[in-house]
């Protein structure tokens, strides 16, 4: 790598105010999976179970988070964040889904959130990252009406708990992969392979969602709520009118699928006709549509690579013995490669995607204020003799993202703030502790942390409030 271009001078300054953030999960880092009282949640049992995830890895221990969190923080604000993204274990704090908070949980929260603002870091809760209580599992899961009720009881009271201290709330992280990688492709927890419970389950996160707006905001109007959705550019490979039809499928299922209910007030219905044949809508009451498109402070963009599709030899119309993967929208039946450079994922680089998802979602779903909730790049690092990590691609990955996200703000998107995806290397589901995202290299035997040569320049970047316009243009 190295600078192609010539160095263009001053820097690319971001808005004052703009958040420099990072963003992690509970059962990726926190471990102590048996203490405190926590409940069993729907990746301990998927992970438990041979083949699910590479090597057998589980988050039992992960970066031991849970013990170390005061050190996080201290890293954190070495790295000059300040913002922090990361989620609650919903079994740590309701152990069956139900319930009383368990005041052991609570009082982890709090510690960590004490340290963060006494760090002048300021806390972003997520609600839910995909660890579900495995008793609300048993009954159901998401496919279940109930569960979107309980997962607003859990919500509210914990908001009751938290808000004093915490501002901005998300209630989901992706719910897109919950529902269909948990429920249709059986590729995350709980491993189900069932079509039409996957868009049951999508319409009862999305419910759980408006419901838990709803009953936080009731309790506290000064609060901000919002969602965070993993969102992509789809092209058809080609302009014949097949690659063109799959490329709209699959905007629908992946991105209109969840902003149109969200912010729109309604299913998009082209996706509604494609799903009419093999799913009945018994599920889908006639309040549910306002429910869910409670008014919103922000909207998360989870960002990593764009999808290019093609109809493929697969075809149009679904049938129930087909593999759930060449209908729900899962790229890897119909993405087309082209030849960019990939991440340790096999995602391709392409940082103009992002610009076109926030040019996207200001034109047409606007105006809402957006945060990038989530971007980053595995690669395959590792610790040098001299104890250093060099990590060249992951920093030229974040400032081609970081420029197209100022660019974006320039073109008029109200963008307000960035989380990398992530803190440390940690467990990345069913990749287990094989792919390693983080600023900061974790050794998994010693839990020793060593900040990447990415973490120097994160924190150079927060510091400076953008980064020199010269810096890796290609
Ligand atoms: C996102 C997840 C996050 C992490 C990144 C790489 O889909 O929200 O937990 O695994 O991908």
């Amino acid at each position: 790598m190295g600078r192609t271009s010539p160095h263009l001078g001053g820097v690319l300054r971001f808005p004052d105010g703009f958040g420099w953030g990072v963003a992690t999960a509970s059962y990726q880092i926190e471990g102590a999976v048996r203490e405190g009282g926590r409940g069993e949640s729907i990746w301990d049992r998927f992970a438990h179970t041979d083949g699910n995830v590479l090597g057998g890895d589980t988050g039992d221990v992960a970066c031991d988070h849970y013990h170390r969190y005061r050190d996080d923080v201290a890293l954190m604000a070495e790295l000059g964040v300040t913002d922090y993204r990361f989620s609650l274990a919903w079994p740590r704090l309701q152990p069956d889904g139900t319930g009383e908070l368990n005041p052991a949980g609570l009082d982890f929260y709090s510690r960590l959130i004490d340290e963060l603002l006494a760090a002048d870091i300021v806390p972003w809760v997520t609600l839910y990252h995909w660890d579900l209580p495995q008793r609300l599992e048993d009954s159901g899961g998401w496919p279940e009406r109930d569960t979107a009720h309980r997962f607003a009881d859990y919500a509210t009271r914990v908001h009751e708990r938290l808000a004093d201290r915490v501002q901005h709330w998300s209630t989901l992280n992706e719910p897109w992969c919950s529902a269909f990688l948990g429920y249709a492709e059986g590729r995350h927890a709980p491993g189900r392979r069932d079509h039409a419970a996957a868009f049951r389950a999508a319409h009862h996160l999305l419910l759980g969602h408006g419901l838990a707006v709803q009953g936080m905001r009731a309790n506290d109007r000064d609060s901000s709520f919002g969602i965070t959705l993993n969102l992509y550019p789809v092209d058809p490979a080609s302009d014949t009118e097949q690659d063109r039809d799959v490329a709209r499928r699959i905007d629908g299922l992946m991105n209109r699928l969840f902003l149109d209910p969200l912010l729109r007030g309604s299913y998009p219905a082209d996706v509604l006709d494609d799903v009419a044949p093999v799913l009945d809508a018994s599920h889908l009451q006639a309040d549910d549509a306002e429910i869910i498109s409670q008014p919103l402070d922000f909207l998360g963009v989870n960002y990593y690579t764009r999808h290019v599709v093609t109809a493929g030899p697969q075809p149009r119309v679904w049938t129930p013995d087909q593999p759930t993967s060449s209908w729900v929208g899962s790229a890897d039946m119909v993405q087309v490669k082209r030849g960019l450079p990939t991440t340790d994922m096999g995602w391709e680089v392409d940082p103009a995607g992002l610009h076109e998802v926030l040019t996207r979602l200001h034109r047409e779903y606007g105006p809402i204020p957006l945060y990038v909730t989530e971007n980053g790049a595995a690669y395959p690092d590792g610790v040098d003799s001299d104890g250093q990590v060099r990590d060249p691609e992951r920093v030229r990955y974040l400032a081609e993202h970081f420029r197209a996200a100022h660019q974006a703000i320039a073109d008029g998107v109200d963008l307000r703030g960035y989380f990398v995806w992530t803190l440390l290397d940690n467990f990345e589901w069913a990749w287990g502790y094989s792919k390693r995202f983080g600023l900061v290299h974790v050794d998994y035997g010693t839990q020793r942390r060593t900040p990447k040569d990415s973490a120097r320049w994160f924190a150079r970047t927060a510091r400076a409030g953008g980064l020199d316009a010269g810096e890796w243009v290609r």
